[in-house]
């Protein structure tokens, strides 16, 4: 992995020191990377930094921890990495080592793998308080509970132990919920790459393709457009196979008179878009397919308006949900008092998940939702998306015949600003009747 550009170095030393600014005083930080997972004998799983590491250094290796500690005038960032080996270099890839995370990440202090006991000690020893995501890593855990351990062990002549265990949610992963401006930018390349590729997939489908062949476009366009990964497994699901929210098996042939939904979002410099988009594989809605479409989308354009400062998260949720309650209502989806029917939560039968999630370098991305116990208002600089559905069982005996088996879903992705939301996805087409001119161009040219 080449050093980080001379900017991204400015970038990341901007975000730590905005951390310290909100850690409290006499506090270490310990944010380990990701273990690498086996997938079989020597085979790993695609590798992928843990994204409190990257946001703070940009390194990408595994096995690696980042520590930072603030005492009195003191601001100290050390990593502890994997040494320089040739032999292992040479079979599984180049390493910073010690001295190039000093010298290319900046750290105050690099310490060898051999050494990280002693490394997290000085930094976790006569601190108050302690930064650690308890929880997340068994064994990552043990270590730290070790650490405890020989601090107290050491009696009184020894550094104390700290205080207190803060979880990174009250300070870091707050920062990381209100993008910086090379945050937005690097989120709309992400939008840009995944709306292109969208609008690759309504071109390229056909009847009798399968969903996997469809997935290949879709994940071929986000490797040529530049992303190095998916935010998150692909869901192509035709037919009915879109009233399964997390369908992934993506292995049906596309029949002639089937919807196709695609939720999938391209990852660029460490951070995904989500979009969901449904087209009829027949480039043409049918008068159902179409009811259901412009119901969602009505529902998603009045839940878009909502993304505005002040509004809460669940605000968002609620105008969607009336939009989709009534309009099931008018269908003959649902039957009954539009009120009584989103109080006891009828909706549900056809609209099951929420509509918003924050995202960032995580598809949901971190930050808290709710704050004393309240929804919380959207302030600028915070992205999440917009995703109604209505999703009619194939089986579902009281639903009108006509929507049986059908599966809607759109999703967009909107950075608030001081002013109008701004849709970083708008570019993938959501209008039902550009979707079909631009499915009935690719034809004609094909
Ligand atoms: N693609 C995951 C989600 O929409 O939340
Ligand atoms: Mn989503
Ligand atoms: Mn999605």
């Amino acid at each position: 992995m080449p050093a980080p550009s001379a900017a991204m170095t400015e970038v990341y030393a901007a975000r730590r020191a905005a951390l310290f600014e909100r850690l409290p005083e006499s506090c270490a930080v310990v944010l380990a990377s990701v273990p690498e997972a086996r997938r079989n004998n020597d085979v790993s799983h695609e590798y992928r930094q843990h994204s409190d590491v990257h946001y703070l250094t940009g390194f990408t290796e595994p096995e690696t921890l980042v520590l930072l500690v603030k005492d009195g005038e003191t601001r100290r960032f050390e990593l502890v990495v994997r040494p320089r080996d040739p032999e292992r270099e040479t079979w599984d890839g180049r390493r910073a080592g010690v001295e190039g995370a000093t010298r290319d990440y900046k750290a105050d202090a690099a310490h060898a793998t051999a050494d990280r006991r002693k490394a997290l000690v000085e930094a976790i020893g006569n601190k108050r308080v302690l930064v650690f995501a308890l929880g997340e890593d068994e064994a990552m855990d043990r270590e730290i509970i070790g650490v405890l351990n020989d601090l107290r062990a050491r009696g009184r002549r020894g550094p104390t132990p700290p205080a207190e265990l803060h979880h990174p949610a009250a300070t870091l992963h707050e920062l990381r919920l209100f993008k910086r401006p090379e945050e937005a930018e690097a989120m709309q390349r992400a939008a840009d790459v995944s709306a292109e590729a969208h609008a690759r997939a309504m071109k390229a489908v056909r009847p009798g393709m399968t969903e996997r062949q469809l997935q290949g476009v879709i994940e071929g366009t986000f490797r040529t457009l530049g992303s190095e990964r998916n935010g998150y497994q692909s869901i192509v699901a035709s037919g009915a196979n879109a009233t399964i929210l997390h369908y992934h098996e993506n292995d049906a042939v596309i029949g002639e008179q089937d919807l196709v939904l695609i939720d999938a979002g391209a990852e660029v410099d460490y951070y995904t878009a989500d979009i969901t988009r449904t087209f009829p594989a027949s480039g043409r809605f049918t008068p159902a397919q179409r009811e259901l479409y412009d119901l969602v989308l009505k529902a998603q354009l009045a839940s878009i308006e909502q993304c505005r400062p002040g509004v809460t998260h669940e605000q968002v949720h609620d105008a969607s949900v009336r939009v989709l309650t009534e309009g099931m209502v008018r269908l003959g989806l649902l039957s009954g008092d539009v009120d009584a029917l989103v109080k006891d939560g009828k909706f549900k039968r056809y609209y099951m998940h929420g509509t918003a999630h924050w995202l960032g370098m995580d598809v949901h991305d971190v930050g808290a939702y709710r704050v004393a116990g309240e929804s919380r208002p959207l302030e600028p600089g915070f992205v999440l998306t917009v995703e109604p559905g209505l999703y009619v069982a194939e089986d579902d005996q009281e639903a009108p015949e006509r929507f049986r088996g059908l599966g809607v879903r759109i999703e967009d992705d909107v950075l608030v600003t001081e002013g109008a939301p701004r849709v970083l996805t708008a570019a993938c087409p959501k209008d039902p009747e550009e979707i079909e001119a631009l499915m009935a161009q690719a034809r004609q040219e094909s």
